[in-house]
Order: C-alpha cells, then sequence, then structure tokens
C-alpha cells in the first residue's frame, strides 16, 4: 500500500501574478478554501499517511499556515468561536501529516522530487502537483489500486487538444488495459506538434517508483533547462519499467493558470 506523498510547492507561481507576488499561490483560495488543503484532502482520503511538502524559503509563509499556534490560541481564548475552533483543528490534523523539505531554486519537479529521496521509504510514492486539481472522484485513490493490482507506476491523464500538446509531458501507449487505463511505451516533455506521439497528456497525479531517484540524480536539463520529472519516467520508461496511463473519471481543473483558477471556484461552488 502506498502511504507516502509528495507535493512539489516551490514554483514560481507567475501564470497567477499579481496575486502569486506576495501570497504562494497554493494558498489562494478556492471556494473559500486554500488550494493546497484541497491536494492534502484528497491523499488523506486515499490513506495516505505521511505527506512531504518541498516548499522554498521564499514561500514559507506554506509553513507558517500550518505553524500558527501561538495565534489561534490567543483567539480562540479571546473569542471562544467554535468555527475558529474548528478550523484550528483540521489544520493540527493536517499537521500530523505533513514534512518539509526545501528546493531554494526552480530548477525544475525532477529536482524538487530529488530533494525528498532521503526520505522515500517503500517501492512506490504518490507526487501530486498542486496546480491540478481532480474534483468529484479521488484520483490519488484510483491509481492506488491500479498500483496495487499490477505493481505498476501510473500516471493520471487526460486527452487534450491536439495544438495544445506543447504544454504538457504526451505519451504513447503500448496496450490497452481497459477503456480507461493503458500500458505506455513513451513520454514526451512538451513535445513540439510535429513530435507530439498523441494527443493524450499527462495531468499531475504520479505513483513513482523508488528507483526514480537513481535516474533523477544523473538526470540532465531537458526543456527549458530544467530537470523533468517526465525526462526521468522516459528514462525508466526505456529501461523496461511499467507506467499506466490513468484516464481518470474526475473532473479537471487547472488552478495554475489565472483563467483556470477563477473557474475553480465556481466549479467547486457547484458541488
Ligand atoms: C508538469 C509536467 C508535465 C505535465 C504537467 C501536468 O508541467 O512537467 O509533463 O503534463 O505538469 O500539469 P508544468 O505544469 O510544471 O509546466
Amino acid at each position: 500500500m502506498i502511504k507516502q506523498a509528495i507535493i512539489p510547492l516551490a514554483g514560481l507561481g507567475t501564470r497567477l501574478l499579481p496575486l502569486s507576488s506576495v501570497i504562494p499561490k497554493e494558498l489562494l483560495p478556492i471556494n473559500g478554501k486554500p488550494g493546497i488543503q484541497y491536494i492534502l484532502d484528497e491523499c488523506i482520503d486515499a490513506g495516505i499517511k505521511e505527506i512531504i511538502l518541498i516548499i522554498s524559503k521564499k514561500k514559507i509563509m506554506i509553513k507558517n499556515y500550518f505553524f500558527n499556534d501561538k495565534f489561534y490560541n490567543k483567539i480562540i481564548k479571546k473569542k471562544k468561536d467554535p468555527r475558529i475552533k474548528q478550523e484550528y483543528k483540521k489544520i493540527l490534523r493536517y499537521r500530523k501529516l505533513i514534512k518539509f523539505v526545501y528546493q531554494n531554486k526552480p530548477l525544475g519537479t525532477g529536482h524538487a522530487v530529488l530533494k525528498t529521496k532521503n526520505l522515500i521509504k517503500d517501492k512506490f510514492f504518490l507526487m501530486l502537483l498542486p496546480d491540478d486539481l481532480i474534483i468529484k472522484k479521488n484520483c490519488s485513490k484510483s491509481m492506488i489500486q491500479l498500483n496495487k493490482r499490477y505493481h505498476s507506476s501510473v500516471m493520471a491523464s487526460l486527452k487534450v487538444k491536439k495544438s495544445d500538446v506543447t504544454r504538457w509531458g504526451i505519451y504513447k501507449f503500448k496496450k490497452k488495459i481497459d477503456k480507461k487505463n493503458f500500458f505506455i511505451d513513451d513520454v514526451i516533455e512538451k513535445p513540439s506538434l510535429k513530435k507530439a506521439p498523441s494527443n493524450r497528456a499527462v495531468i499531475g497525479r504520479y505513483i513513482l517508483p523508488k528507483k526514480i531517484f537513481s535516474k533523477l540524480v544523473k538526470q540532465k536539463p531537458g526543456k527549458g533547462g530544467e530537470i523533468h520529472i517526465t525526462d526521468a519516467i522516459q528514462s525508466l520508461i526505456y529501461d523496461n519499467e511499467k507506467f499506466i496511463a490513468h484516464n481518470f473519471s474526475g473532473k479537471y481543473l487547472d488552478c495554475g493558470s489565472m483563467k483556470g483558477y477563477i473557474n475553480s471556484s465556481k466549479e467547486i461552488s457547484k458541488l
């Protein structure tokens, strides 16, 4: 069973400027709740017992959000408001599960993952990218079930417009398992329209094998000079590591772009 999850949070969030210039984008409210809490709730509901948050010194506010006891204790004593007590209790519950590591230079998702190398215990772990919210069905939970059944790495996937392939990791499938799941035999980070092997994109939920660290330590910078997790995954696939692409059933909300961020509050308020 997968017990550990990691969440890279050290990105600059430039697509959400000016909102993210002072406040880390993951603390921005989505329908009255910070985006990061949706991701943590997905992990908890999927049975995850430890969540490693990869932050940077610039985003220390994320840590402060979970460690603000003095403030809460004072206000609870003064106001005796049961709602505040309830919210503080939730924060304390998250706190039992979270750990922090630092990635002070935004050198890519692969570089962020490498920072957790000494903390990962089991053969597989879960990674969630906080820009990608998936509502209505717990995608992590479904992926954990697939991992259990096939002893395979898994990535969430979605068909995108052919003209949009340059924005995503794009994969090529080898064998259909069923309507929603495929074994894949290649993945390319943000390919050109010409080089894209399909219009099937990787979305920000991954079950990765611990052995990815042996690839990441020697991974050279790729697209845009960053160390991409996609490139390390490609290298593992070429070594015959099994990877499943899972077409999730929930609804995808892209909270990393301004349009998507605004839309996500609207969609969640309808639930
Ligand atoms: C990252 C990955 C990309 C994936 C995407 C999903 O890109 O590198 O392969 O398709 O997440 O959201 P980023 O959003 O960091 O540019």
